[in-house]
């Protein structure tokens, strides 16, 4: 991708049902890690997430809490989806909620659109319905109830009763769009990702392709269908419509053609709500299909999906509140392959943060400045003619730039960081090997010790530039800690594509002492964040 591209990315906006978990946290850093990166690189970038707060879990959920939905997603957005963003130093360009006009004026003109072309019509649904999924089901999704549920047929996910249907409902023609669907998933393999999820949504839309039921007469928590007010929009034909409305689809053409399309990032629960019913809805309107659909894998507990109906959920403040912001969203992004189920925990969690954050990136930057302070006054010195030695460290930072970059671009966030990793354990193994300690012994050594003290320094500049998107509060003060701020200038203005370029960091900026970015931990994990249930 060149610079000046235009990256739009979006996460699932979440139903303020209930409080965050870590699940959720897990899509806004994946988003904002993507994000942060095309921003520096210079691509012309937008982050939008939100909150999906229509529908009957909504309103049941209000209802059983003694409010109206309205009331109840007021507060669950102030009190918690939007401070999960400060605690995860998520930098959303936008968040969207679907109660607010812009989104309801947006979704009307869409479906007014659409019954006006015809691919609305009016038909009888009877069927299953799960309030946990919000989802219409068949019958082979469903299994025999236990527990208090025995005798019953309840939701294969939620493990909770489903309703029977019986409703006279507008239809949206989806089966016209069998063929085009399976052609777009032939002709663009990489518009649902990972692998393993396109696969599944080809053979999902092999089987045949029904008409969806896309409005609810018997409840009225919804937005209404214009040209009859009796019946409410089905909740996830008003949701996915979020990522067209938030950026001025029908109001703002200018906006929407700099944005539009983009890439939706979601957890692989809702991925054929984004690569059916989505792509099959735009189709239908005369709108691009966005980019990508990426759809990444669950976190578990105990090998199942943490969730909130089974309260599961570990709250994140749980994880910051011990490790910071940085090491939460080190740790996600490193330890999963990025599109596969991962298993948190505590454990791996503090080996992880110990080893690579602290032993492994941390020390290495107080080790670099505190010699620069030492044995240079705490001015970075000018290098000399460089060895092999000094070549080797600077091949590998433009080997780990091109390499991370094009792992973003397949979404490989994990081998993204694992390229630019191999910066940090190159100059590790070459202060060992250079020994400044024993240069700076003797005067004869000045030209060496500047020039490795200057190479080592040149590496953190690089490592600051490339890390900012992942751990971006250790990296400011690693910048400011080099002097980078007043010799090279904002760290956010640093192009990502350009930081193996060498020679940045100019000789004569001055080294600040840098506290430990990532301190020791002195509770015993365990027992200051057990895994107890959110909420
Ligand atoms: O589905 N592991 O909202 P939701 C990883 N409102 N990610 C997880 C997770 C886990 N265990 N649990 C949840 C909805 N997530 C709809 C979306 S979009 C137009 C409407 C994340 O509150 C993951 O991103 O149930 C998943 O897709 C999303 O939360 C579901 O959030
Ligand atoms: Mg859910």
């Amino acid at each position: 991708m060149s610079s000046g591209d235009s990256f739009y990315i979006t996460t699932p906006i979440f139903y303020p049902s209930d409080v965050p978990h870590i699940g959720h946290g897990y899509t806004e850093v994946a988003a904002d890690v993507l994000a942060r990166w095309h921003r520096q690189a210079g691509d012309d970038t937008w982050l939008l997430t939100g909150t999906d707060e229509h529908g009957q879990k909504m309103l049941r959920t209000a209802a059983a809490g003694g409010m109206t939905p309205g009331e109840w997603a007021d507060r669950l957005v102030a009190e918690s989806w939007i401070p999960l963003l400060k605690t995860l130093d998520i930098a959303n360009d936008d968040f969207i909620r679907t109660t607010q006009p812009r989104h309801e004026s947006g979704v009307q003109a869409f479906v007014s659109k659409l019954h006006d072309d015809g691919y609305i019509y009016t038909g009888e649904y009877e069927g299953y319905y799960c309030v946990g999924c919000e989802e219409y089901k068949q019958q082979s999704e469903l299994v025999e109830g236990t527990g208090p549920f025995e005798g019953q047929l309840v939701c294969a996910i939620h493990s909770k009763p489903v309703e029977l249907l019986q409703e006279r409902n507008y239809f949206f023609r989806m089966s016209d769009f069998q063929e085009k669907l399976l052609a777009l998933y032939e002709a663009r393999p990489d518009f649902v990702q990972p692998e393993s999820a396109r696969n599944e949504v080809v053979s999902f839309v092999k089987q045949g392709l029904a008409d969806l039921s896309i409005s609810r007469s018997s409840f009225d928590w919804g937005i209404p269908i214009p040209w009859d007010s009796d019946h409410i929009l089905y909740v996830w034909f008003d949701a996915l419509l979020n990522y067209a409305t938030a950026v001025g689809y029908g109001v703002d053409e200018k906006n929407f053609e700099r944005r539009w399309p983009g890439v939706q990032l979601v957890g692989k629960d809702i991925l054929r709500f984004h690569a059916v019913i989505w792509p099959a809805m735009l189709m239908a309107a005369g709108l691009e299909v966005p980019k990508h659909v990426f759809a990444h894998g669950w976190l578990l507990v105990g090998g199942e999906k943490m969730s909130k109906s089974k309260l599961t959920g570990i709250a994140p403040e749980q994880i910051t509140d011990v490790f910071g912001s940085d090491a939460f969203r080190y740790y996600f992004m490193r330890a999963i392959t990025f599109g596969q189920d991962g298993s948190f925990s505590w454990e791996d969690l503090s080996a992880r943060y110990q080893a690579e954050l602290a032993n492994g990136f941390g020390n290495l930057a107080s080790r670099v400045t505190a010699m620069i302070t030492r044995y240079c006054d705490g001015v970075v010195p000018a290098e000399a003619l460089p060895t092999d030695a000094d070549l080797v460290v600077r091949r590998t930072v433009e080997k780990a730039v091109a390499d991370s970059d094009a792992a973003i671009e397949r979404f490989a966030i994990h081998e993204a960081i694992a390229a630019v990793w191999t910066i940090v354990d190159e100059l590790n193994g070459y202060i060992t090997e250079q020994e400044p300690w024993v240069l700076a012994k003797n005067p004869a050594n000045r030209d060496r010790l500047s020039t490795v003290l200057y190479t080592a320094a040149e590496g953190l500049r690089a490592l600051a530039v490339l890390l900012s998107p992942v751990i971006p509060k250790a990296t400011a003060k690693l910048w400011t800690s080099l002097g980078a701020e007043q010799s090279v200038g904002a760290l956010a203005d640093q192009r990502l594509r350009e930081a193996g370029r060498w020679g940045v960091l100019p000789a004569g900026s001055t080294v600040t002492k840098l506290e430990a970015l990532f301190p020791r931990i002195e509770q015993e994990v365990e027992d200051a964040a057990a895994p107890t249930p959110a909420a």
